[in-house]
């Protein structure tokens, strides 16, 4: 069996993005765009093949963002073009020369899947060719190399170095090919950069032999490269477009789809709903018959089963266990541990807390660094008082306590088991299992006293 190496060509700035960052870190629905690129590669890779990224522009930062795929970087100095950037490829590391054949792609082409690649490995394996191109037909080819069909090989003109009769071809290089390794090592040595950029350019090579192959693919969508911010949010689209069609083939109903933006990374079972314009990201996992309701935002974060989030909610690197309710406009900070059946309602914030299950926060409150027991009933505008100005303190509630509306627990403190505290309290002190506590001055009433502070406004006229 023949090995193979894949070259990513990631050395370019990517100017046209307007951006201080080398392109092909810029993120595709929550991913740095060469992420796909690798994925897809390592769907087809077999142990004995190898990938190689050549990097320039912003290297450290590229390297870094694909530091957990198994691959070998290559440095271009300066970036005198794609052929160039193919030799930088070769001198990275003596085995990239070791394979029978070699992918050459773009890091910028995020819409490439394994179904092209394995294709156009079919094509060029076991035939005697030494190179296949992978091409489409575009309606409006502007800026491509032009494919030009002669009678005995293939030739590509870049566009800039095209005469009016060449532009008018559709049929354009996609920047995917596969060579036979020895081929494109030797030809590398004949390409000269006598042409409109002034740049070595790896298309001159497809005229250096007749054993060439051009393979059209018809769904043009899939090559399109990004130069600028706009062809970025056209790709990503069209990857958000996948993604929800996934979803929705797997069962989960998710409503108004072109107002939805859900990365890659997201998990969702079968039987839940997503209602209009929701964002979800990162590794949120969503478990089966739960709701997302509209406007609500969830980050890193894992609903068990029967979960409803109820609208404009936004959580954050938490895990709300089944059959738990929780906004809306509910912030769910993180290390927040929701216990199953818990209700956590409206304008309630919580961070690093753990809660039983059946606790109640229903109204208007903020809980951090807090553990609450079973079926505790926290009433309406309650705050742990967490913070001294210096450091963060625990306040630790046990379970089936009722603590009354307005009340305020300066941590560090402990409350036992059915403790019951009267609403308006600051409770400053641990109170022991089965206690009653309150904290507040008494009331003092005197009749008729009233209107000496009641004012009446004095009359205009
Ligand atoms: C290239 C092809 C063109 C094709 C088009 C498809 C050449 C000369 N032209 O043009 O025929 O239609 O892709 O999108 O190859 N890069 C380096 N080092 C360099 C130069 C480029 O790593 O010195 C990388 C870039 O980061 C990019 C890729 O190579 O990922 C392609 O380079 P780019 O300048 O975008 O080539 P195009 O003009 O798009
Ligand atoms: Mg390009």
């Amino acid at each position: 069996m023949s090995s193979i190496g894949f070259c990513v060509l990631a050395a370019g700035k990517g100017t046209r993005l307007n951006l201080d960052i080398p392109k092909v870190i810029l993120p595709i629905l929550g991913k740095p765009m060469i992420e796909y690129t690798i994925n897809e590669i390592n769907k087809i890779k077999s142990p004995k093949d190898e990938i190689g990224v050549v990097v320039g522009h912003g290297r450290d930062q590229v390297k870094d963002a694909i530091s957990q795929y198994e691959c070998t970087i290559c440095f271009q100095k300066e970036q005198l073009g794609t052929a160039n950037a193919v030799e930088s490829y070769f001198s990275g590391s003596s085995t990239l020369s070791g394979h029978d054949y070699t992918f050459v792609m773009c890091g910028d082409t995020p819409l490439i899947s394994s179904e092209e690649l394995e294709s156009l490995k079919k094509e060029a394996l076991g035939q005697d060719l030494d190179v296949v191109v992978a091409t489409v037909k575009l309606s409006d080819p502007f800026g491509y190399g032009r494919i030009i069909r002669t009678e005995d090989r293939i030739k590509i003109v870049e566009h800039k170095d095209a005469t009016e009769k060449e532009r008018e071809l559709q049929e354009i290089n996609t920047a995917l090919y596969l060579f036979k390794t020895s081929f494109l090592k030797e030809s590398l040595n004949n390409i000269s950069n006598d042409n409109a950029s002034g740049e070595f350019y790896l298309t001159d090579i497809l005229e250096m032999t007749t054993k060439s192959k051009a393979v059209e693919f018809k769904a043009f969508s899939t090559f399109l490269g990004v130069n600028t911010l706009v062809q970025a949010s056209e790709i990503e689209s069209l990857l958000l477009k996948r993604i929800i069609e996934k979803h929705l083939l797997s069962g989960v109903r998710i409503l108004r789809p072109e107002t939805q933006y859900i990365e890659s990374s997201v998990d969702i079972s079968s039987g839940s709903v997503i209602y209009p314009n929701c964002t979800l990201l990162g590794k949120t996992k969503i478990g089966a018959n739960s709701i997302v309701e509209s406007g609500s935002v969830l980050k890193d974060s894992e609903l068990e089963n029967d979960v409803q989030i109820l609208s404009q909610s936004r959580l954050e690197q938490c895990y709300i266990k089944s059959h738990a309710n929780i906004g809306p406009f509910a912030r769910i900070r993180p290390k927040s541990i929701i216990g199953s059946h818990n209700k956590i309602g409206n304008f309630v914030e919580t961070k690093n807390i753990k809660t039983e299950d059946g606790v109640k926060i229903s109204h208007l409150s903020y809980v951090g660094d807090a553990e609450i027991g079973a079926r505790t009933n926290i009433g309406c505008g309650f705050v742990t008082c967490n913070y001294d100005g210096a450091n963060k303190h625990k306040s630790v509630i046990g379970s089936d306590c009722f603590i009354g509306s307005d009340s305020q627990l300066i941590a560090p403190i402990t409350l036992g088991d059915r403790v019951y505290i009267g609403s308006g309290s600051t409770i400053n002190q641990d109170i022991p299992t089965d206690a009653f506590a309150i904290a507040r001055s008494r009331q003092v009433t005197k009749e008729g006293l009233s209107k000496k502070f009641i004012k009446t406004k004095k009359n205009k006229a």
